[in-house]
């Protein structure tokens, strides 16, 4: 009897077919599928993995206008362009899909007829919504801009305002302008479809606090990431029925009579999408979908960015429910946000980099592909938000994947061709024994990936490695071989690191899969199989041979190649390129541009004392978080000063800052202390006060002229 293989479903989120992805979805929501699938194939599971491009929304029909192309045009444009870059970065999807697909419309229309059959899922509600009379067309609420309530900022959207992050809705916008015409639009009645959330509060809090559901424990909700639970806490305590329906030409027709010109919000029909493209896999690889989707012995985890996880923790598993019989997912392991080089990435302001610009940047550059993946899974934005930096790329790749990784590699290959021509000695029995101290490590490496611990486990990897080194450094062969070229140790050692060596490119491949395969091909060995794994762990726990004794491995080459290397400069020239662009960037931000006041007489300046000081002393004062008090050393006498700089500034860092103050300005009492003078500060175009001080050192008390 063969025991039957548990299946794995793994999704990542559709990504939205009107723009390219940068690193920052990349490590998000895609490396990290990637490196799970991957691993649970090495175990053997039945692993279906599947994303695809979501292709409906007013974002892509706001795009199609811009670019004055149709909505098809820009799907088919992005669509590949992303399918193209995930190949090119080893993603291992089973299928890219698309909901543009007629399969995954029928799919999306039979999933709302059933859940429109049980009466008691959705509600129709009609509302005043905004309508643009010249397009003759009601308005999603990302065609509506307008000033955002809260912050002011002018060009707040209907849904969002992306300057101070708040959820909003088209009717708090001050002066709406619709972005078709550009024209206030009015207000007209309308109904839409509404999914009735608040009806599944009860159980989903039970499901996810609990990892109860329908009196059985389908997950541990230890195993949940706290802040993906925090978040869906926060959200259960207020669920109100979500409007699934949109007044809009784009998008999959609502399959009713009464429903003419609407379409399924993206939201409601995009999560099916993972239904779709998995019918699809299942039709190409005559496979059953419904064995991965509804089956008792099925997982199903979806990889996402934490802002998609009220839509695959609430939203999607209450209509999982609502249409019964699918399972409800069993893990989402959502990851935080990367920045990149201290800011967000932003498309308009050209911060970040795209994957497939990476990919033609780096065209030239070994290895590039793994090189940002062990980057980015390094940096992984697990549980916090991360940053991106070049200068700490450049720092993981030569110091771990060159100086430790291709270093071991390099030596044991070199050696063993040096001493044995390139054949795995015999071993002793004593000298296999040192090969069991890596299955502890084995086993961790195992525990952080199977907990999402991504980065955790590739340092994991990395002491195998290491440990590598250390042994074949105790060892030391070389001084060994001297004086007597058949010694036991000398093979024993290279035994047991042609061991290491293989095992390393089994347990790189869910993180390096080209590195794998290279190392695979320099041990002239196949790529690695699913199952491999757990083939490796039976050979080591029963001590027998991943690579036996008399097999002949490949001449040595370099898998990597250091990037600050003092001999070519063609790698470090790649990186400084990427810096240089960054630079321009900020070279041409434009400062905040306050107007000039009204103009004074040189009488009127020259009755302002302005003198040279140096700050002696700085302490907070309490209560407040924006203020210093200051004593300043301006030559003939010392004044005491509050100013408002706190914020900026440690008071610890301004003890001996030289600086210019106002010295005629009139005292002022502020919290209870009298401030003679004011100190000068530049405002920077973030907002930030920065001393005015000289280039050159001056003295105190000094007359600024
Ligand atoms: N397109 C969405 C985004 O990029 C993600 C959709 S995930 C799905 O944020 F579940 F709806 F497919
Ligand atoms: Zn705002």
């Amino acid at each position: 009897m063969t025991k039957k293989r548990e299946k794995i479903l793994v999704t990542s989120a559709l990504p939205y077919a009107n723009g390219a992805l940068h690193l920052g979805h990349f490590a998000g929501a895609y490396l990290p599928g990637d490196i799970y699938s991957r691993y649970q194939r090495l175990l053997g599971k039945d692993v279906v993995y599947v994303c695809g491009s979501d292709e409906h929304g007013a974002s892509i029909t706001i795009r199609a206008k811009k670019e004055g192309i149709s909505p098809k045009e820009i799907i088919d444009k992005y669509h590949n362009l992303n399918k193209e870059s995930f190949q090119n970065i080893g993603m291992s999807f089973d299928i890219y899909h698309r909901t543009s697909e007629q399969l995954h419309h029928e799919t999306a229309k039979e999933f709302f007829l059933k859940l429109d059959k049980d009466g008691d899922q959705f509600e129709i509600i009609e509302s005043e919504q905004y309508y643009d009379k010249e397009f003759d067309q009601f308005l999603a609420d990302r065609y509506i801009k307008g000033t955002c309530p809260k912050c002011s900022y002018e060009e707040a959207y209907g849904d969002q305002c992306e300057n101070c992050g708040s959820d909003l809705s088209p009717l708090e916008l001050i002066n709406p302008l619709s972005t078709l015409s550009g024209k206030n639009p009015e207000l007209k009645k309308t109904k839409h479809w509404f999914f009735k959330l608040n009806n599944h509060a009860e159980w989903l809090k039970d499901w996810i606090e609990n990892g109860q559901f329908e009196n059985k424990k389908v997950h541990n909700p230890q195993n949940w990431k706290s802040h993906v639970k925090g978040q869906c806490l926060a959200w259960l305590d207020d669920l109100k029925p979500r409007a699934i329906t949109r007044d809009l030409s784009w998008g999959i027709p609502v399959p009713l009579d009464n429903a003419e010109g609407k379409v399924f919000y993206v939201w409601f029909d995009a999560p099916i999408g993972y239904i779709s493209a998995t019918k699809q896999w299942a039709i190409n690889n005559d496979k059953n979908w419904e064995d991965y989707w509804k089956g008792e012995d099925s997982k199903l985890i979806h990889f996402v960015g934490k802002d998609n996880i009220v839509f695959h923790c609430i939203i999607f598993p209450a209509m999982l429910k609502a249409y019964g019989e699918y399972n409800l997912p069993f893990n989402v392991p959502a990851n935080q946000f990367l920045n990149f080089e201290g800011r967000k990435f932003s498309k308009s302001k050209g911060w970040g980099i795209e994957l497939h610009q990476y990919l033609i940047d780096f065209k030239d550059f070994q290895n590039k592909e793994d090189a940002i993946r062990y980057a980015l899974i390094r940096n992984m934005p697990e549980n916090k938000d991360s940053d991106f930096k070049w200068d700490e790329f450049i720092d993981f790749h030569d110091n771990e994947l060159v100086a430790n990784l291709g270093n071991f590699i390099n030596r044991v290959l070199v050696l063993s061709h040096k001493y044995f021509d390139g054949v795995v000695p015999q071993v002793s029995v004593e000298g296999k024994v040192a090969l069991e101290k890596v299955l502890p490590i084995i086993s961790e490496y195992q525990t952080e990936i199977e907990g999402f611990n991504f980065r955790k486990a590739i340092i994991k990897f990395l002491e195998i490695s290491s440990f590598g080194n250390t042994y074949l450094q105790d060892c030391s062969p070389w001084v060994i071989y001297k004086s007597d070229p058949e010694s036991q140790q000398v093979k024993d050692c290279l035994y047991v690191c042609n061991q290491i060596v293989c095992l390393l490119s089994t347990l790189a491949e869910p993180f390096i899969p080209f590195s794998s395969k290279k190392i695979r091909k320099l041990l002239n060995l196949g790529e690695v199989k699913n199952g491999d794994l757990n083939i490796v762990l039976e050979q080591l726990k029963n001590q027998n041979s991943l690579l036996k004794s008399g097999h002949q491995i490949a001449k040595p080459e370099l898998l990597f190649a250091k990037i600050r290397d003092p001999k070519d400069d063609s790698r470090i020239k790649i990186i400084e390129q990427q810096k240089a662009k960054l630079a321009e960037i900020i070279a041409f931000e434009k400062p905040i541009q306050e107007p000039i006041k009204e103009t004074i007489t040189y009488e009127d300046f020259i009755k302002m004392d302005i003198r040279t000081g140096t700050i002696l002393k700085a302490e907070k004062i309490e209560k407040t978080d924006k203020l210093l008090k200051l004593i300043v050393d301006l030559g003939m006498e010392k004044r005491t000063v509050v100013s408002g700089i706190a914020k900026y500034y440690e008071p610890n860092k301004v003890i001996g800052q030289q600086v210019l103050v106002l010295a005629n300005l009139a005292p002022r009492k502020l919290r209870g202390i009298e401030s003679q003078g004011m100190i000068l500060m530049a405002e920077n175009e973030k907002g930030e006060l920065c001393f005015a001080s000289p280039i050159k050192n001056f003295g105190n008390g000094w007359v600024v002229k």
